[in-house]
């Protein structure tokens, strides 16, 4: 019996990934429906664009870091190639004014230090049930991974199952959760008419429910967050640039991986190649 829940929960999982992330569901049984962005890291070469990420951390620090915690990323991560790249002395100052629990002295006191580049970045609650607290009962996720935890759904018959993925993988699409959380963060409008919206909840058009307990971040409009790279300060880059940065926490090795694919296509290409020679010599005689 056990065994065979976990062969079909191991099917349904790979029916779930190969569609390109884990399917958001619309608890009404409604299709959302979300439309593809363009993105700088999508595609056979894709690369993250690191002053996007510079300015997707900025948005991140200002308007969502105060409810959301950030427990995978440290701050030396900050640094590192692949990602937004900050020079290390301003990542320094920066993890310096956060505190930490220090290792315990020797009366066995946790003292309280700066953090520094070894650290992860500290959350904004010291729990789940704080969080709670202060939120209406409602949890914010860790954004870590959530790019990678959110998808899209396909809204097609069965038969279309195998064409979507064929196209997906062709075209190496993989960034199902950025399009949603692109989606998600600017789908605050106004609830339909006849649409109870429940206090402390907020209509969003993305959402599965469309009700959420997150408000909309942006809401302070076009000039929230400053930039200092001449990009304009608008709600809808606000919410491109924080996709971004948080399509790279969720897979800080995009490049590399990206790279590696590459390098064997090519290498298996070579090989076919020579093979193709190779029988084309041995079978000369015969032919
Ligand atoms: C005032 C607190 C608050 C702020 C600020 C905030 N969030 Fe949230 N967020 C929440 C809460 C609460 C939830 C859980 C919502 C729910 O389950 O209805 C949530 C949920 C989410 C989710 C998960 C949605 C899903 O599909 O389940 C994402 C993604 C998210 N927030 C991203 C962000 C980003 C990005 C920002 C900054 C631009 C941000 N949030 C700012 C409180 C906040």
């Amino acid at each position: 019996m056990a065994m065979v829940g976990a062969k079909l929960g191991a099917a349904a999982f790979l029916a779930i990934t190969t569609l390109g992330g884990a399917a958001v569901w619309a608890a009404s049984g409604e299709h959302i429906h979300i439309d593809k962005q363009k993105w700088t890291f999508s595609g056979f070469t894709g690369k993250f664009d690191e002053a996007q990420l510079q300015r997707g951390f900025k948005v991140f620090t200002e308007a969502c870091a105060r409810c959301h915690s950030m427990k995978r990323v440290a701050f030396r991560n900050l640094v590192q190639a692949g990602g937004p790249q900050f020079p290390e002395a301003g990542v320094k100052s920066l993890a310096a004014k956060y505190e930490v629990d220090a290792e315990p002295n020797d009366q066995g006191k946790v003292v309280k230090r700066p953090a520094g580049l070894v650290d992860t970045i500290p959350p904004p609650y010291k729990n789940e049930q704080e969080a709670r607290a202060a939120l209406n009962g409602a949890l914010p996720p860790d954004l870590s991974l959530i790019a990678r935890a959110r998808g899209i759904e396909y809204n097609a018959p069965f038969y279309m199952v195998p064409v979507n993925m064929a196209r997906d993988i062709a075209t190496a699409y993989q960034e199902a959760g950025s399009d949603y959380l692109y989606a998600l963060l600017t789908g605050y409008v106004d609830a339909p008419a006849g649409t109870k919206v429940a206090d402390g909840m907020n209509y969003n058009k993305a959402f599965p429910s469309h009700m959420t307990a997150m408000p909309n971040p942006f809401a302070g409009g076009d000039g929230l967050v400053k930039y200092d790279d001449g990009t304009p300060e608008t709600v809808d880059n606000y919410a491109r640039d924080v996709t971004a940065f948080l399509s790279w926490t969720a897979d800080p090795r995009l490049e590399e991986r990206k790279w590696i694919g590459l390098m064997v296509m090519g290498y298996l290409l070579i090989t076919a190649i020579l093979m193709f020679f190779a029988y084309k010599r041995t079978w000369k005689a015969v032919h």
